[in-house]
């Protein structure tokens, strides 16, 4: 497939360090030299799903098609305010698409997996035309106490439609499942028939452990997509990689040994917003013109599960 077109949007609401710092035992010095964030868009009065329709029709707009056009509409999402029907539902009502539609559950790297679906209804030649939404609100799911998770975290919405075309040249998705690493549980319904005990727990990460998981997936994954496509990190034009943390994206750069011109970043201003994380940084590029007719763009996520993915793209 090929991407036709990209949108974007984040909530008002800017977070600097410092009025985190005014609610906890935290500083911009210490967030800034570990993470690389200065600030972060957090939702207040907005709805995920209102965001998410915009950036989807934004998406739309660039890319010259119209709702009836799409065969497919995935949306990549962890958690929003809806528990059914799915997001993408609730999102294809705003914007009048009556397209099969779904969501998946693939965290932070959630828009490799759902760019690996698209790619692989296509090829099987099921669609020609389909939109996908990656939409999350990281910022509800963690302790606001506790201030080794909540500093880290955006929300937001990022929308790309995908096209007739052979651009993405490969795909690879990765598993390693360590659920204790990273996971939020809530409460269910009470039933008279329950007697198990259940607790409402927010995020909690191992932040060192999903650190050392990040860097290796993710140098794993990249140096064996291009070896799959035969290419070379020379042949690789930008790097779009999963905004968790500065010292995770540089990490990977001096490993795979490539310079920081081809890392394009929104880190400082966004924080992580999980799968919106990616694709919020592709509609920036996209916008900005940084990318040439024939560049090759390498994406690489990781996150929860734990979960990588990487894909390659000719622009
Ligand atoms: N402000 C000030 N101090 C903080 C803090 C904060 N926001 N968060 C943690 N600390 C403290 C810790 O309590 C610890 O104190 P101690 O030494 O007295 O126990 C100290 O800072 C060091 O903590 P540590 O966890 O070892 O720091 P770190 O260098 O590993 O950085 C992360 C922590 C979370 C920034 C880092 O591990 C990381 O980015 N991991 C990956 C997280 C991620 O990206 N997750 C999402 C992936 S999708």
């Amino acid at each position: 497939m090929k991407i036709l077109g990209t949108g974007s949007v984040v909530p008002k609401k800017l977070v600097t360090n410092d009025m985190l710092s005014e609610f906890l035992d935290t500083s911009d010095e210490w967030i800034t030299t570990r993470t690389g964030i200065g600030t972060r868009h957090v939702i207040s009065d907005e709805h995920l799903e209102d965001m998410a329709a915009e950036a989807a029709l934004k998406a739309i707009e660039m890319s010259g098609k119209k709702p009836g056009d799409f065969d497919l509409f995935i949306c990549s999402n962890v958690v929003n305010e809806y528990v059914t029907p799915s997001l993408a539902c609730v999102i294809s009502e705003k914007i009048g698409l009556s397209c099969p539609c779904f969501d998946v559950n693939a965290a932070c790297p959630g828009f490799m997996f759902t760019l690996d679906i698209a790619e692989s209804y296509y090829k099987a030649g099921r669609v020609k035309t389909v939109l996908i939404v990656c939409a999350d609100e990281p910022t509800r799911m963690c302790d606001w106490a506790d201030r080794s998770t909540c500093v880290l975290f955006g929300d937001g919405a990022a929308a790309v439609v995908l096209g007739e075309g052979d651009n993405i040249l490969a795909t690879r998705l990765h598993s390693q499942p360590s659920v204790d690493k990273l996971w939020e549980r809530r409460v269910l319904e009470p039933t008279p028939y329950i007697t198990k005990t259940e607790v409402n727990t927010p995020l909690q990460m191992k932040g060192r452990d999903v650190f050392k998981f990040a860097v290796t997936a993710s140098t794993t994954e990249v140096e064996a997509l291009l070896e799959s496509i035969g290419k070379t990190k020379d042949d690789v034009s930008y790097y779009i990689v999963h905004q968790a943390n500065m010292r995770i994206i540089d990490a990977i750069k001096n490993y795979l040994g490539e310079p920081e011109s081809k890392f394009p970043t929104n880190i400082a201003d966004h924080g992580n917003s999980s799968s919106a994380s990616c694709t919020i940084l592709l509609d920036s590029c996209v916008r900005n013109g940084l990318f040439k007719e024939g560049d090759l763009i390498v994406f690489s996520a990781f996150g929860a599960g734990l979960l990588s993915g990487a894909a390659a793209i000719v622009w």
